[in-house]
C-alpha cells in the first residue's frame, strides 16, 4: 500500500539510525558517550521546580489553560525583550507562547503556506525549519548557512529564480548544527532585502542566551522597522534547560502572529497552566540561573575543544550554542558524516550527529553536543585519540558499516 502524502514528505529520520547504533552497543555494555542529540542534560533550577509544585497544588490549575499563553507569561516574554534587546512588544498582539518553539514553528508553517509555496531556508540547520514547511505543502530552496558576504548575493539568486515567488526566509542564529552567529549590521542587510522583496523573515533564536566571551547574540526585531515583517521565535528548553516542560514564544509581526494564535486556537489549549507560571517566575527571575547554564557550557566548550584538539582533532570553538561543528578528520572525510558517526559509536564509543541530518551541505561535518559533563567530555576525547591513533593510519582500511551488511 502507497504511503500516506504527508508521510512520503517525512524521510526517516538520518539520527535514528545513530540512535539503533548507539542502543545496540549500549546493549552490549559499551559505555557510549553520548554528544548526540541536543537534550540538555542540566536539571531545571530548584526556584523554577519548586514553583511547579506550589501552583500544581491548586485545582484551579487543573482546567484547561490558555492557548496564546497566559496574560502574565505574555507581559514577561514582553519584559524579556525590552530588558534584553531594547524591543518593545504588545503582550496582547505580538507575542503567543508555543508548546517549545519547535511546534510555535511548526504551526507558524501550517497557518501561512499555499501549497507550492516556496521557503528560502539556510542548509544545513534545524530540520524543522524545512520539514515544517514541507509538511505544510510548501517547497524548499536552500540558502547558505553563513551569515557572511556571500549570503545577500545568493539571496537574490534565490528571489530571481523562485517560481511563485519565496513567501518566506528562515533565519536561524546562533544556528544549530553550525554555531554561526549573526551581526546586527547583518540583520539590517537582510530586513531591508525583506521589506524590498515583500518577503517574510522567520527567525528562530532559540540559543539567544547561550552565548560565550561576553557576546550576546542580537534579535532581528532590534532592527528598525524589523516588526514589519518578521517574526522571531525563543526556546525555554536551553536557555533554562526545561526542554521536557515544552514552553517558547513567538513575537513579532502582528498578522503573523494572528495567524499562528489562530491556528493554535484550533489544535490546543496551552501549556498546563502550572507550566505557564512556572516559566513566567523563570523568565522573571534574576538571570542568575541562566549565567549559571552559560558558564556550564562555556567551560565543557572549552575542555572538549582542548582536549579532542590534543587527540588530533581539531574542533572549532563555537561562540554560541550548546554544539560544535566538527569538519570530519580528513581521511575519514570520504565516508560521509553517517558513516564517521557508525564508526565513531563502534569504534570509539563515543555518539555524534551526522552532518547530513541537517540537510545535504552537512555531509563534511558532525555535530558534537556538549550535553555531557567535563569529565565525560575527557573520556570521549581519550577513546578518540585511542581510535584515531588505530584507525587513521591506513583509513582506506575502514569498511563501512553497511558495506559490512
Ligand atoms: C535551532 C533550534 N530551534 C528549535 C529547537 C527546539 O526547541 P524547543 O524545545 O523549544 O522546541 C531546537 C532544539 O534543539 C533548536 O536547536
Amino acid at each position: 500500500m502507497e504511503e500516506f502524502h504527508k508521510v512520503r514528505r517525512l524521510p526517516p529520520y538520518v539520527f535514528e539510525q545513530v540512535n539503533r547504533l548507539k542502543a545496540a552497543a549500549r546493549a552490549r555494555g559499551a559505555d557510549i558517550v553520548d554528544l548526540g542529540m541536543g537534550n540538555p542534560d542540566l536539571p531545571t533550577p530548584k526556584a523554577i521546580v519548586d514553583k511547579l509544585c506550589e501552583v500544581v497544588r491548586d485545582p484551579r490549575t487543573h482546567r484547561y489553560s490558555s492557548s496564546r499563553g497566559i496574560p502574565g507569561l505574555r507581559r514577561a516574554q514582553a519584559n524579556y525583550y525590552a530588558r534584553r534587546f531594547g524591543v518593545k512588544l504588545n503582550p496582547d498582539t505580538q507575542i503567543v507562547a508555543t508548546l517549545g518553539s519547535k511546534e510555535g514553528f511548526a504551526n507558524m508553517a501550517q497557518a501561512i503556506t499555499a501549497p507550492g509555496d516556496v521557503i528560502l531556508c539556510p542548509n544545513p540547520t534545524y530540520p524543522i525549519h524545512a520539514f515544517g514547511f514541507i509538511m505544510s505543502g510548501g517547497v524548499i530552496r536552500s540558502l547558505p548557512a553563513e551569515p557572511d558576504d556571500n549570503f545577500i548575493p545568493a539571496l537574490e539568486r534565490g528571489m530571481r529564480h523562485s517560481i511563485p515567488k519565496p513567501l518566506a526566509l528562515i533565519l536561524n542564529y546562533p544556528s544549530n548544527p553550525t554555531a554561526l552567529v549573526a551581526s546586527l549590521d547583518f540583520y539590517k542587510d537582510v530586513v531591508a532585502f525583506a521589506k524590498r522583496h515583500e518577503i517574510i523573515i522567520l527567525s528562530d533564536l532559540a540559543y539567544s542566551e547561550i552565548y560565550f566571551d561576553d557576546n550576546p547574540p542580537p534579535s532581528v526585531l532590534e532592527v528598525p522597522g524589523a516588526m514589519d515583517v518578521a517574526v522571531e521565535f525563543t526556546s525555554m528548553s536551553k536557555t533554562f534547560s526545561m526542554p521536557g516542560w515544552r514552553m517558547g514564544f513567538a513575537v513579532g509581526n502582528e498578522r503573523l502572529i494572528a495567524a499562528l494564535t489562530r491556528v493554535k486556537s484550533y489544535l490546543d489549549y496551552g501549556a498546563f497552566t502550572p507550566i505557564q507560571v512556572a516559566a513566567t517566575a523563570a523568565l522573571n527571575g534574576d538571570g542568575s540561573d541562566i549565567a549559571e547554564v552559560r558558564d556550564i557550557y562555556h567551560k565543557r566548550r572549552d575542555v572538549m575543544v582542548d582536549t579532542f584538539g590534543r587527540a588530533g582533532w581539531n574542533v572549532p570553538a563555537p561562540a554560541a550554542t550548546m554544539f560544535a561543528w566538527a569538519p570530519i578528520p580528513e581521511p575519514f572525510r570520504k565516508l560521509g558524516s553517517l558513516e564517521f558517526s557508525k564508526l565513531l559509536i563502534e569504534k570509539a564509543d563515543v555518539a555524534v550527529a551526522p552532518g547530513i541530518g541537517f540537510g545535504e551541505y552537512g555531509d563534511d561535518f558532525v555535530r558534537i553536543a556538549l550535553v555531557e559533563n567535563e569529565h565525560r567530555i575527557r573520556q570521549a576525547a581519550r577513546n578518540i585519540k585511542r581510535f584515531l591513533a588505530s584507525e587513521a593510519v591506513s583509513p582506506d582500511n575502514v569498511v563501512t558499516l553497511t558495506a559490512r551488511r
